[in-house]
């Protein structure tokens, strides 16, 4: 129960899905967690519920909203331990498909907020010697798919901005630990969502396509959870990988094959 105790973590995309499941994890082993999301009612209503949770409405794309939170934990909390940039949006389409306007809504949200969000943390961590960053990747960072594009080239990007950090962190002797979480289909409105677009667009796949694996918020929040927790003290610079042996499988892995 006690696993990040008297932790302080910052979740961003905490209103729904893995964000939701990260911050109910951490919450249940006793880290007090401010939930960053851009949809109020929802984050208002998921935090009335948890417990030494807050929600906190910011658009992660802004790094002057970023700098203000930082600033703003630390004042009223004393301390940053742990932050998981959870926050992403996906459009499908191929590069022949991927508009200017597109490439940017992307990126901006997965690439530019994950980079100021590391950015501030290790500033306000820094002083203390110690934390964990949590970057949630994606499979579509290590295996290619046609219609994630632009969503692949920014989980590429987190990915080596993740390494980039940790190795800052251990040369420079900061004591912050960086690591990437890379999840497979994992069944949340997101997936929900590109399920649909997929099938209008390319229903013969899409059908081809029903009956993979697809795992639980929970099987990638307890991955966070040990990243977080200073179980994972030796682990920097990683790739974790959350997906029952998804990108290492020639064919598609289906239901029945998941691990018990
Ligand atoms: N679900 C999957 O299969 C899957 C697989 C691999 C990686 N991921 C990644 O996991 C993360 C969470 O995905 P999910 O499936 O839970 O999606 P989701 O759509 O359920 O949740 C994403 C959350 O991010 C928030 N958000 C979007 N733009 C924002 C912004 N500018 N500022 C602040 N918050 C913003 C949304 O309001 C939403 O609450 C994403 O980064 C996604 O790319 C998901």
């Amino acid at each position: 129960m006690d696993r990040v105790a008297n932790k302080v973590a910052i979740v961003t995309g905490a209103a729904s899905g893995l964000g939701l499941a990260i911050t109910k994890r951490l919450s249940l082993e006793g880290a007090t967690v401010i939930m960053v999301d851009i949809n109020e009612a929802l984050g208002n209503t998921a935090a009335a519920d948890i417990a030494q949770a807050s929600f906190y409405r910011m658009d992660v794309t802004s790094e002057q909203a970023w700098q203000t939170l930082a600033d703003q934990v630390i004042s009223e909390h004393g301390q940053l331990d742990v932050l998981v940039n959870c926050a992403g949006i996906a459009e499908l389409a191929t590069i022949e498909d991927t508009t200017e306007a597109l490439w940017r809504k992307v990126n901006a949200v997965g690439t530019d907020g994950t980079f100021f969000g590391c950015k501030h943390a290790l500033r306000v961590m820094k002083p203390k010697g110690r934390g964990s960053i949590i970057n949630m990747c994606s499979t579509a960072s290590i295996m290619g798919a046609p219609l994630v594009f632009a969503y692949a080239a920014s989980k590429s990007a987190i990915r080596g901005m993740t390494k980039s950090i940790a190795c800052l962190s251990t040369q420079a002797g900061y004591g912050i630990r960086c690591n990437s979480v890379h999840p497979g289909n994992m069944e949340t409105p997101m997936l929900i969502e590109m399920q649909t677009t997929f099938a209008e667009i390319d229903p013969v796949t899409a059908e081809e396509m029903s009956g993979i694996w697809v795992g639980q918020p929970d099987d990638v929040a307890n991955m966070v959870l040990f990243l977080a927790s200073d179980e994972s003290k030796a682990v920097n610079g990683a790739e974790m990988v959350v997906d029952n042996a998804t990108t290492i499988t020639e064919g598609a892995v289906p239901m029945t094959g998941a691990a018990g």
